[in-house]
C-alpha cells in the first residue's frame, strides 16, 4: 500500500529542506531537551517550591520553571518552530491551491459532505486557533474551500516525524480496531460513527477493516470535511462525511454499531464532555460500543517533569483543554451516561489491527508507542 495518497500537496525542493529543518528543530526541542528541563525542575526549582501545599505544587514549580531563562529559551523555540511550521506550510498549499482544489473536486463530486442547518462552530473551538494553526479548521473563504484541510495534512505530516503512520497518518485508526477486536470481538458492525474525524486519517484506516459496513465521520470544519472527503476517494474509500457537533447530532436514536472517537476529546471543553457520551450512547443500539482514543497522558500516573511538559499545551500550544481531558474522570464520565464494562487503559500503537491482539493494558508506554483509550457498551 502506497504510504501517501493523491491529494497531499507538493513539495519543492526548497521547500522540503524548510519543513525538515523544522521537523528537526521540533525533534531536538521535544526529545533533546526534555532531559534538560528534568534536571532544570529537579536542581534549581524544586529546592523552590517543594515541601508546600502539594495540590498547587504544579502551578507552583511552573510558575518558578517559566522564571529560568534556559526554560525561557526552550518555550520560545518551541512557540516559534510550531508557527514557523503553519507558516511554510501555509504557503506551500497556497501557491497550489487552486490545483489542490480542482483535483479535490474531481475526485469527490458526486459526494458532497452533508451539513445541517444553521450550524454554529462550538465556543472551545472558535476561541483560540487550535494548536497555533491559523484559521483552526473552520474557517473558509468559499463554499469549495477546502485550505484549511489541506494544510492540516501536511502539517501532520510533518508534526508526528513518521511515528503516526507518515504521510497517512493512520496508526490511531488501526489501534482503534485493533482495541475494539480485544475487548469486543464478538461485535460485527454494520455501522460506525467518527467523531471529529478532521481530514479523515484515522477514519480511512478503520474503513478499510469494515468493507460491508457503512462509516460516517463527522467534524465542525467545513474545509477540513471537503478535503476529507476527495482524500478518502484518492484512497479508494467510500466514506460519508458530516459538519456536525458532536455534542448535538442530528442521528436518529440506535443508529450505529460503533461510535469512536480519535484525539478529540481534548480539542473539547469540560461542560461538553457529560453531552459528547450522553451523545454517544443515545445514537448506539443497545450492545453497541463506544471509543474515546486519547494522547497517552495520563496526570496523575505522571511525574511532576511531564506534567509541565504536558501544561506547556495548556499554556502556550493554543490547547486550552489538554489538561482537562488528561485529568478528567473518563470512566466516570462513560458511566455516567449509561455505559457499562467500562474500562481504560493503554492500547499499543499498530500498522495493522490483529484479531489476535493482547495490546491493551494499564501499563503506561511513550507516546506514539500506544494510546490512552477508554470504551463500553451501551446495555
Ligand atoms: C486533533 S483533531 C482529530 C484528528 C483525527 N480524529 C485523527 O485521528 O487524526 C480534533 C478534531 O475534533 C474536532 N472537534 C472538536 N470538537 C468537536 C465537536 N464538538 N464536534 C465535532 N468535531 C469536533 C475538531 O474540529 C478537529 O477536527
Amino acid at each position: 500500500m502506497n504510504n501517501t495518497h493523491g491529494l497531499m500537496p507538493e513539495t519543492s525542493h526548497d521547500e522540503r529542506s524548510r519543513l525538515a529543518f523544522i521537523v528537526d528543530l521540533k525533534g531536538l526541542l521535544d526529545i533533546g531537551a526534555s532531559a534538560a528541563n528534568a534536571e532544570l525542575l529537579a536542581e534549581r526549582v524544586m529546592p523552590k517550591v517543594a515541601g508546600q501545599d502539594d495540590k498547587t505544587l504544579l502551578q507552583r514549580a511552573r510558575s518558578e520553571m517559566a522564571r529560568q531563562v534556559p526554560y525561557q529559551h526552550w518555550m520560545t523555540l518551541m512557540r516559534s518552530a510550531q508557527e514557523m511550521m503553519w507558516h511554510a506550510v501555509g504557503n506551500c498549499v497556497d501557491r497550489q491551491y487552486e490545483d489542490l482544489e480542482a483535483r479535490a473536486e474531481g475526485l469527490a463530486a458526486d459526494r458532497a459532505v452533508r451539513t445541517v442547518p444553521d450550524f454554529t462552530v462550538p465556543p472551545y473551538l472558535t476561541a483560540v486557533d487550535t494548536h497555533l494553526m491559523p484559521g483552526s479548521y473552520y474557517t473558509q473563504r468559499s463554499d469549495t474551500d477546502i485550505r484549511q484541510g489541506a494544510v492540516f495534512d501536511l502539517a501532520a505530516a510533518i508534526y508526528h516525524r513518521g511515528r503516526n503512520g507518515n504521510e497517512l497518518n493512520d496508526i490511531r485508526g488501526h489501534t482503534i480496531v485493533s482495541h475494539l477486536w480485544e475487548r469486543f470481538p464478538e461485535l460485527e458492525p454494520e455501522n460506525l460513527l467518527e467523531l471529529g474525524c478532521t481530514v479523515g486519517h484515522s477514519t480511512v484506516a478503520v474503513a478499510r477493516y469494515f468493507a460491508d459496513a457503512e462509516l460516517h465521520a463527522v467534524d465542525i470544519g467545513l474545509p477540513v470535511l471537503r478535503y476529507a472527503q476527495a482524500r478518502a476517494r484518492s484512497l479508494g474509500v467510500d466514506i460519508h462525511f458530516a459538519q456536525e457537533n458532536a455534542e448535538t447530532l442530528s442521528y436518529p436514536d440506535e443508529s450505529f454499531d460503533v461510535v469512536y472517537s480519535s484525539v478529540m476529546l481534548h480539542e473539547t471543553s469540560n461542560s461538553a464532555l457529560p453531552n459528547i457520551m450522553a451523545e454517544c450512547h443515545r445514537v448506539l443500539r443497545p450492545g453497541g460500543v463506544v471509543i474515546h482514543l486519547e494522547v497517552p497522558v495520563r496526570y496523575a500516573e505522571m511525574p511532576l517533569a511531564d506534567q509541565l511538559r504536558a501544561d506547556y499545551e495548556t499554556y502556550y500550544n493554543n490547547e486550552p483543554f489538554w489538561r482537562g481531558a488528561c485529568t478528567a474522570d473518563l470512566v466516570g464520565a462513560l458511566r455516567t451516561a449509561g455505559f457499562v464494562d467500562v474500562a481504560e487503559g493503554y492500547q499499543q500503537a499498530v500498522t495493522a489491527a490483529s484479531r489476535d491482539s493482547h495490546g491493551f493494558s494499564s501499563e503506561r508506554g511513550p507516546v506514539y508507542r500506544c494510546w490512552y483509550i477508554v470504551s463500553g457498551r451501551k446495555p
